[in-house]
This record gives structure tokens, sequence and C-alpha cells, in this order.
């Protein structure tokens, strides 16, 4: 199984996709865990990288592709992935597809899109900010991350809607019925690619 969640910041997908990998035996690759690590221990990609996620701004295209490749690449060989946070961008899915013409086996199969709103969100990043404080969890940056979204990411759903594989799930509700939706639409997703047409 090969999965990306999109989603605003807040919309649940860490939460769900380290249910998803737990359940189908996969590997949670999370670009925003793998760059605060990278911050964290002061490597040349983490001393690029702080800036931009202090400010809640998206890192660069070569960065996130620079983190993400090899984890990717390794997952794919063990049985699969659940990608929470990359591809961000449109040329960054671009650039995993052409990645993946060249290899066979690793490319998406199907992507989740958590829908939650503007409130509900804001509510969760500042809740989480009193018991976590993740730096960019603070009201003027989430509105930046809000905006960085809208702008960057959102164009990302046409762009695999186009290629067939999006799930819509309502993120709003209890996160074990997030969970459950996920799975239903991801079951539905494949019956309806194994139909003959
Ligand atoms: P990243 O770490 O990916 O942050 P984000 O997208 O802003 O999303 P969050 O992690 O804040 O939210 P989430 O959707 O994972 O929700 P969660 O499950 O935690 O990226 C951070 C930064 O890294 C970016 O700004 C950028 O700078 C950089 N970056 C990362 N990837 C990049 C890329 N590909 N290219 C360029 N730059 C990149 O849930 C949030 C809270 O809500 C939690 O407290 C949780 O317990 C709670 N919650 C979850 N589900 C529910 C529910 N159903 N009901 C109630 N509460 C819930
Ligand atoms: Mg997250």
């Amino acid at each position: 199984m090969r999965l990306l969640l999109v989603g605003p910041p807040g919309s649940g997908k860490g939460t769900q996709a380290g249910r998803l990998a737990a359940h189908y035996g996969i590997a949670h690759l999370a670009s925003g865990d793998l760059l605060r690590r990278e911050v964290e221990q002061g490597t040349p990609i983490g001393k690029i990288a702080a800036g931009y996620i202090q400010r809640g701004d998206l890192v660069p295209d070569e960065i996130a592709l620079r983190v993400m490749a090899g984890p990717i690449l390794e997952a794919a060989r063990r049985g699969g992935y659940v990608l929470d946070g990359f591809p961000r961008t449109v040329h960054q899915a671009e650039e995993a597809y052409r990645m993946a013409e060249r290899i066979d086996g690793i490319e998406l199969q199907a992507v989740v899109h958590l829908k939650v709103g503007r409130d509900e969100l804001r509510r969760r990043l500042l809740y989480r900010h009193g018991q976590e404080g993740r730096a960019d969890d603070i009201q003027a940056t989430i509105n930046h991350r809000l905006r960085v979204y809208d702008a960057e990411t959102a164009p990302l759903l046409d762009f695999y809607a186009r290629r067939g594989l999006v799930a819509e799930v309502n993120g709003e509700k209890h996160p074990d019925k997030v969970f459950a939706h996920i799975v239903a639409a991801l079951d539905a997703l494949e019956s309806e690619r194994r139909r003959p047409v």
C-alpha cells in the first residue's frame, strides 16, 4: 500500500498516518518530522530549513526532495508507505512522478484529502501549542501556514484528482471515525480500480 495524506495544518495527517502505518504494516514518512529532526541535529539541511519552518513557509522543493527520496525508496521496497506532508507542491509531485517513472513499484496508489474547517484547525493547533509548544503553532504563524496551504498545496488535489487517485474524507469527526472512513474510502477506490471497463 502506497498512500499520501493531503490536508491543511492540523487536519490530522500525523494522527491518521500513524494509525494507517500500523494497520497496513507500512512506514509513516512525515516530511515535517524529518525536517524538524534535521533542525534539532543542526545538519546542513536543518540549518537551511529552520527559518522557513519557523515562519511557516515551505522549505525549497529541492530540500524536501532530498530529505524524502531515500526514505520513500526504502519504504517502497519494504512493503509501502503513508506519506504525511510530501509532496506538498505541484512541483514536488511532478518530481516524485519523474522518479517513479524510472523505478518500478514506488508510485502512489491513493491520495486521501482530509477536510477540516478553519475554526477547528485553529482550535486544534492552539491547543497543541499549549500541550507541546511547537514553535509554528502560534496564531500569526498558523494563519500564514493556512494561506501557504491554499496557495501552494491545495492545487495538488486537482493534480491527483485528474489521475483518479483522490478520496475525500471528513476529518472533523472523532479520530476513530476518521480512520474508519479512510480505510473504507481506500477499499472503495481499490474496488473501483478493479472493476472491468
Ligand atoms: P508539518 O509538520 O507537515 O506540519 P503541517 O502540515 O502544518 O501539519 P501539522 O503537523 O501541524 O498537522 P497534522 O495535519 O499532521 O495534524 P495532527 O495529526 O498533528 O510541516 C511543518 C513545516 O515543515 C512546514 O510549515 C514547512 O515549513 C516544512 N515542510 C514539511 N513538509 C514540507 C514539504 N514537503 N515541502 C516544503 N516544506 C515542508 O493533528 C493536529 C492536532 O489535532 C493534534 O494535537 C491532534 O491530537 C489533534 N487531532 C488530530 N485529529 C483530530 C480529530 N479528528 N479530532 C480532534 N483533534 C484531532
Ligand atoms: Mg503533522
